[in-house]
């Protein structure tokens, strides 16, 4: 049963690890607007590549022929503007001459209005045919982005302008190479950030709570100090690769406004980005933060940065006077390609404002209220129901005598498994609570849960309805009561291989799932074991009745031996299946 959990864990790794291998694919809409790799590093001056052009005028239905030629380049994006207003919406369309080496991609709303490369096959020259929309500007000019290789590019090396025969001559001074955006000026910090003000004077983040970086080199440390209409944010932490944090609506990864520091080489790079979904983050221009300053340490890094509160005008970057979940993660970096990070992030209780009332928050990579959920069912699914079954199948004999008015072995199945129910009731609301709805990206796990839930309800209220013990119903009753409680034990056991996989409470380790694999073998073995037990006990039995020789003196003998037994098995059963239970137990409080 651990095989679709681990498939589907491998299948999102390979995913990931693709996500992580930048664009080869050329698929890179959402470079669209500035034409700017989201690869991290600052493009390179000074281009080496051409873009040309087959002729300087044009009409309204042209087709005119773009060559990106130069030194061997693996990828590339060509898009036509107005030359006047460079920074505008892509102009016209593309046809393309070689589908092989290029392919079309919808830039603003606007279909094949920009070209870009099909895979990372190296090419020394690409070529294509712009169409002229019937409504082109006066005078269009060309923007190629050329990537050599991941870390190095060009962006936005513009071709001749190209011009309507009857326009007025072009005047801007757009001939002159578009600016590509240099990364910005970046200082070093010199000293560890201080915790002190927080709370007072700025709003801290801190893991484990109330840690001091000065101190600890395992102290997560994120800030927030308002100064007027900026906020000056710092953090620290312990990673070789990335630190990050996001801001988020939800408790989901995704939809975000993030910010990294990202190790390269010897330095550190800041950047903006947002998250779509729970892929791999879109780094954004530098164009909101100010004042970037770092610092790398044995094993730790620092960054801060400066932004304003509000941003008109800036996409993706939310604003800082509303409430959001902060998340905080790390990760491995290599060649300032990131990599998603190994643990799961840690995210604050509660959303906050990070300019409003400062405060001095903790965060948690398991919400207590996971916590409980999983530590309940795996007290009903993996103990209580189960001591319950064995009882209730091998210990009507062994517990026969009245307690309270019914047979011992019935008191406790009954007690069992109404803890386990009631159990299961309390805990299945948990995460209910805590994402305020459905789970809608868990997976399998919550429909294997209801599915539970649904035969844990039932199960009592059909007991409790149960035909008298010689009805010939009863035979039906007993049945149904055995298959619906199977099937509940089997299906918890899904959810349960699921659930520890989940993100909101990943239990580290492949160890889990052996020690999960390690309950189930030594609970078929009990039952196994009492299985075959009774049933040489039975045939023993028959063996004495047909030889009619002191029939019930024997049997009772033969009786009592095999509740010694029983009760030993079961003893040890136990002991087994508890400490299986703390050891998951303690791996969930640990998280
Ligand atoms: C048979 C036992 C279990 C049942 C019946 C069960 C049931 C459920 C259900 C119905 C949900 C979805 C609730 C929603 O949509 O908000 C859920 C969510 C969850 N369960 Fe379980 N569960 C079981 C065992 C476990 C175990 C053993 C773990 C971990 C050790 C676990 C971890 C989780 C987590 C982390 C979520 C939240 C998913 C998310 O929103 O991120 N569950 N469970
Ligand atoms: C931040 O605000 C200041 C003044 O309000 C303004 O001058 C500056 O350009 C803004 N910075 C950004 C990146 O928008
Ligand atoms: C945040 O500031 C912006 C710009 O000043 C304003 O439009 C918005 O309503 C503010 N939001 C809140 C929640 O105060």
């Amino acid at each position: 049963m651990a095989a679709p959990g681990r498939t589907a864990g491998a299948l999102l790794l390979l995913l990931r690890l693709s996500l992580v291998a930048g664009y080869p694919s050329g698929r890179v809409t959402e470079s669209c607007g500035d034409m700017v790799p989201r690869h991290g590093h600052a493009p390179r001056p000074d281009p080496v590549h051409r873009v040309a052009v087959a002729r300087t005028t044009f009409m309204p239905g042209d087709q005119i022929e773009v060559t990106v030629s130069g030194p061997e380049f693996k990828g590339f994006l060509i898009e036509a503007r107005d030359a006047e207003d460079l920074s505008g919406a892509p102009v016209g369309s593309f046809t393309l001459i070689d589908s092989q080496e290029s392919q079309l991609l919808t830039c603003g709303d606007k279909q094949g209005s920009a070209v870009s490369h099909t895979s990372a096959h190296k090419k020394t020259e690409v070529r294509v045919y712009w169409d002229a929309p019937g409504s082109a500007p006066n005078h269009v000019q060309f923007l190629a982005t050329v990537l050599e290789k991941y870390k190095s590019y060009w962006v936005r090396i513009p071709s001749p302008v190209i011009s309507q025969p009857k326009a007025p001559p072009f005047s801007t001074p757009g001939t002159t190479p578009a600016p590509s955006p240099a990364s910005p000026a970046v200082s070093r910090l010199t000293k560890t950030f201080s915790t002190s003000g927080c709370g007072s004077r700025k709003f801290c983040v801190r893991s484990p709570s109330a840690c001091d970086p000065a101190k600890e080199a395992a102290c997560l440390f994120l800030s927030f100090t308002r100064d007027g209409q900026s906020v000056t944010v710092e953090m620290s932490g312990p990673s070789k690769g990335y630190l990050s944090f996001a801001l988020s609506h939800d408790r989901w990864m995704g939809d975000d406004d993030a910010y990294l520091c990202i190790h390269e080489d010897q330095t550190l790079s800041i950047r903006p980005a947002h998250l779509t979904g729970r892929s791999h983050p879109a780094l954004d221009s530098w164009d909101a933060l100010e004042d970037m300053a770092w610092r790398l340490e044995d094993g730790g890094m620092q960054c801060s940065f400066r932004r304003n509160i509000t941003l008109p005008g800036i996409e993706n970057r939310f604003d800082l006077n509303t409430s959001y979940y902060i998340f905080l993660a790390t990760g491995a970096a290599k060649d300032g390609r990131i990599y998603r990070h190994s643990q799961q992030p840690l995210i604050t209780y509660e959303k906050h404002d990070v300019t409003g009332d400062p405060q001095d928050v903790g965060a948690s990579r398991a919400p207590p209220l996971l916590r409980a959920h999983g530590a309940l069912m795996l007290v009903s699914w993996m103990t209580t129901v189960s001591v319950g079954v064995i009882v209730a199948r091998f210990f009507k004999p062994v517990l026969s005598r009245p307690f309270f008015g019914e047979a011992a072995w019935f008191q406790v199945h009954r007690a069992l498994m109404l803890i386990t129910s009631s159990l299961t009731c309390i805990a299945f609301v948990l995460p209910f609570i805590y994402r305020g709805g459905w789970s809608s990206r868990a997976g399998y796990h919550p429909y294997l849960g209801c599915m539970v839930l649904v035969l844990a309800v039932l199960q009592p209220l059909l007991a409790a309805m149960r035909p008298p013990l010689h009805d010939p119903r009863r035979h039906l009753f007993n049945w149904t009561h055995w298959g619906m409680g199977t099937a509940a034990r089997i299906v918890a056991v899904a959810a349960m291989f699921l659930g520890m996989d989940l993100p909101g409470l990943a239990l580290p380790g492949p160890w889990k799932t052996y020690v999960m694999l390690g309950f189930v073998a030594w609970h078929v073995g009990a039952e196994i074991v009492l299985e075959v037990h009774a049933y040489r006990l039975s045939r023993k039995v028959e063996i004495l009745d047909d030889t009619r020789i002191q029939i019930m003196q024997t049997f009772t003998m033969a009786e009592a031996e095999g509740h010694g037994f029983k009760k030993a098995v079961l003893a040890v059963y136990v002991c087994g299946n508890v400490t299986f239970l703390v050891i998951f137990l303690s791996a969930v409080s640990r998280l």
